[in-house]
This record gives C-alpha cells, structure tokens and sequence, in this order.
C-alpha cells in the first residue's frame, strides 16, 4: 500500500488546477444507462472512484472508451469518456461491486426507468455512518415501480414503465434526488420533486441530462419539476469544477500560508466555506482564471461552523476545516449534522498534537501553537486529506498511511501540492 511522506513547514505558492468533481461525475457517469446512445463526458478526473465505477458499469454491458491525449494537452486537463450502453445485458449490480462503492447502488435509478427492473446489492455499512437508502426506495416506489427485498439486493421492477408522481423528501438527500431525477426523466408524465437537494452537483446532472432530452426544471432549486420523456439521447457534458477539492486546497493554503491560484475553481460553488475561511483569516478574489487564495502573516481566528445540506458548509469539508481550526487562536465549535459519526478524523488529528473534544455531533477545538509530525491513517477520504492538510503545518515528518482513500477523491494530490513547493512524496508500497 502506497504512503504519503510529509514534512511540515513550508508556505504554499504557485497554481492548482482543479479537476472536474467526482461527485457530479459518478451519477452522470451512471446516467449513461438512460440511453442507448454514446454520452461524452468531459473534464473527467482520474480518480480510482472513476475506474472502479467504469468497471460496475461494465458488468451491466456498458463500453467506456478513454480518450487519448490531444495536441497541447497536459496531464492536469481532466479525461475524455465516450461512454455507451447500446447494449445493457445485466441488470444486476453484485454485493462485491457494489460495497465497494456506494454511489453504484443508485445504478438501480436508470436501469428500472429504462429496462424495466433492476437488482442491486443494498450497499452496507460504511465509514460514515450506517447511511441508508430508505428515501431512494421511497422515491422509486412513489414512481410506481414494485420494490422486494431478495438475499440482500433490492429488487425494482416496473414493467409497464414509471408514472410521474409527487415526491417529498423528509430530509434533504443528495442520492435520493439523483435518483428521483435520473428516474423521473424517463417517467411516462410529471414529476414534482420536493425538499430536493440545491447540491452543484445536482444541477449539473441534471443540466446534462436535458442536453440527452430530458425535461428538467428547477434544479439547483428545493423543488425541481420534471416532465418524462420516452427515450433519451446522446450529449456532450463537460464535468462541474470540484468544489470540495477547491475548499481543501483552500484551507492548506489558510494553514500553511503563502499565495495560490486554484485554477478553473468558481466560488459560487463554495461561498458558505469561503466567507467562513475569510474570517478565519484567508484572503480571496475571483478572476477568469479561477479563484486565488492568500494567507500572509496575521493569525488564523478560530470560526464556529455547522455543515448543512448546500448552500450550506459542506460535510465533505468538516474535517479539513477542523484541521485549520487546531492551529487556531481560540476554540472553535464545529458540528457535523449530515452524518452521525463522521469523525474518523479526530482521533488522528489528535496523534499530531490536536486538542479536540468530541461531544454527541460537535467538537470543540482548542487551538494549539504547534503540531508534530507522525505517522497517521484514515478510513474515510475526507478524513484523510484532513491529515495531510494538519501534516503540511506540522513541525517535522508525517507519514500518512492507507493512501487508497485519498486516491478515490483527489487526483494528483502530492503532485499539485508539491508543485506549490509542499515537502510530499508518495512512497510507493
Ligand atoms: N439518508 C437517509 N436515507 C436515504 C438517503 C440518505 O436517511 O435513503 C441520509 C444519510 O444517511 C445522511 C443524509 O441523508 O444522513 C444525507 O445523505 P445524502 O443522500 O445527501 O448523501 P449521499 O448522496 O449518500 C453525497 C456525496 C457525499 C456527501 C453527501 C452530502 C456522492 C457520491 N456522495 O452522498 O460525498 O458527503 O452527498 O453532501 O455524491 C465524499 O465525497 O466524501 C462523500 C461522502
């Protein structure tokens, strides 16, 4: 297994380039099986979530042509996929595939739409918290299709097709309104979704799936109006900037110091973290190249934080911003509401030196003067680049183990960092 070696220290300068975001590639990834034609994706990352995805996709009968490189290309520019599911020949997503990557499950959204039925291995437990898909099988039963539980696989099927309904979510759910989407989009009538998700990621999906024809309104609002449509085709999509890889870069340049420009990042995509970084202490300004972010000198002010569902602080930036918060002046209150126990990270930040308190969903962070290198590990992604965020301001070396999470959401990681002059180097295992 791969390790991350880091030593502390050294201010960050220069230019990141952001990838496209992994959480709006795999659902349009998985969109490919609405259709029978090719749907090109660009500004791919190069994400080990993004291979495995291709390899569950696969199974159900799906080709995923790369392409190559073009004149001028660097290797920074995001990934070309021509994906084509002409033919889906499988309409079952196995416990093996699928507990690997718990994104796969929402595979069942577009296979009943299109074909009818779907079979698909309820994902299991995970990292961060027991995470179930009552609210998915909701929406799918609200569309008509039959639902039976078999062996540990949920069984969908619709055989006279999907009829548009009236969803209401209880609790705001990203893979819940992803899969109302992707299923409504090829329901015989209307569908209203209400309570949904305002995610970027949403919008992007669902931008990308009326370039194939479908007829989707209002997304990237709470309620989001779709009427069905009885096929859908092939589109060009280029992926949304990753946000929570902008917000990561972000705090390492807030905890570090220094001066870096995150190239094609939008800061629309991240106010919330960004006014909430601003008075921790991090200079910001957007221009056509993205957005540059800067700490010289000054302290960092410790900020208290609640995540929430967009356009809230995001979950998937708790624990970078926690990292931040160690080395602060004064104690900061961060909450997490969207996961139960999505705090992995503290008893790790806790070997570098942290001072966290964990208390039901909040922890109070006592910020500390300095942190010391060792070697750390964590089994969630977030988690881990919290880690290497905290590492980056230690004093002496951390080695941060268990890099596989890592590579699922950041590509590149140790290459961009250290191009900004970051002391980090893989160690091949
Ligand atoms: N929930 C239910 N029932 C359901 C579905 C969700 O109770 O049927 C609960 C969850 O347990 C959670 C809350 O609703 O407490 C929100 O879950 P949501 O469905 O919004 O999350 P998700 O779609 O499973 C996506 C991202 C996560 C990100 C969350 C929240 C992808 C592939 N994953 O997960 O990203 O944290 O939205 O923004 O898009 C990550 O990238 O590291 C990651 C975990």
């Amino acid at each position: 297994m791969d390790r991350i070696r880091i030593s502390g220290g050294r201010r960050l300068n220069g230019s990141i380039p952001i990838s496209g975001a992994k959480n709006a590639t795999l659902p349009l990834m998985i969109a490919s099986l609405l259709t029978e034609d090719t749907l090109v994706l660009d500004n791919v990352p190069r994400l080990a979530d993004v291979n495995l995805l291709q390899r569950i996709l696969g199974n159900h009968g799906v080709d995923v042509m790369v392409g190559g490189k073009r004149l001028g290309e660097t290797a920074y520019e995001g990934q070309t996929l021509h994906i084509s599911a002409a033919r889906i020949v499988d309409l079952t997503a196995p416990y093996e595939l699928v507990s690997r990557m718990r994104a796969s499950f929402w595979v069942i959204a577009p296979l009943v739409a299109r074909m009818g039925e779907a079979r698909v291995s309820m994902p299991g437990g995970c990292a961060i918290g027991t995470r179930p898909v009552d609210l998915l099988i909701m929406a799918l039963q609200r569309l008509g299709a039959k639902i039976e539980i078999d062996g540990g696989y949920v069984v969908a099927s619709a055989r006279d097709g999907l009829k548009g309904a009236e969803i209401d979510f209880p609790k705001v759910t990203v893979s819940g309104t992803h899969t109302a989407l992707m299923a409504a989009s090829l329901a015989r009538g209307t569908t209203v979704i209400r309570n949904a998700a305002r995610e970027p990621e949403i919008k992007d999906v669902a931008d990308c799936l009326n370039k194939m024809g479908a007829r989707i309104n209002g997304a990237g609002t709470a309620e989001i109006v779709v009427e069905g449509v009885a096929r859908l085709g092939g589109a060009r999509h280029r992926v949304v900037p990753d946000r929570i890889e902008t917000g990561t870069y972000a705090m390492a340049v807030a905890m570090t110091g220094g001066d870096v420009m995150l190239e094609n990042a939008r800061a629309e995509l991240l106010q919330a973290a960004l006014d909430v970084l601003a008075k921790a202490g991090l200079e910001y300004n957007e221009t056509n190249r993205g957005l540059r972010v800067a700490r010289n000198g000054g302290p960092l002010a410790s900020v208290d934080v609640s995540t929430a569902p967009f356009p809230g602080f995001p979950t998937d930036l708790q624990a970078q911003f926690m990292a931040l918060m160690s080395r602060a002046d004064g104690t900061s209150r961060i909450t997490e509401t969207i996961f139960e126990n999505r705090f992995m990270h503290v008893q790790e930040l806790a070997r570098l030196g942290a001072r966290i308190h964990l208390e039901g969903e909040t922890a109070t962070v006592e910020g500390v003067e300095r942190l010391k290198g060792a070697p750390v590990m964590a089994t969630d992604l977030r988690a881990s680049v919290s880690l290497v965020i905290a590492a980056l301001a230690a004093e002496g070396e951390t080695m941060v183990n268990r890099v596989y999470h890592l590579d699922r959401g950041f590509e590149r990681l140790e290459d961009k960092l250290a191009a900004c002059g970051a002391a980090i180097e893989r160690i091949a295992g």
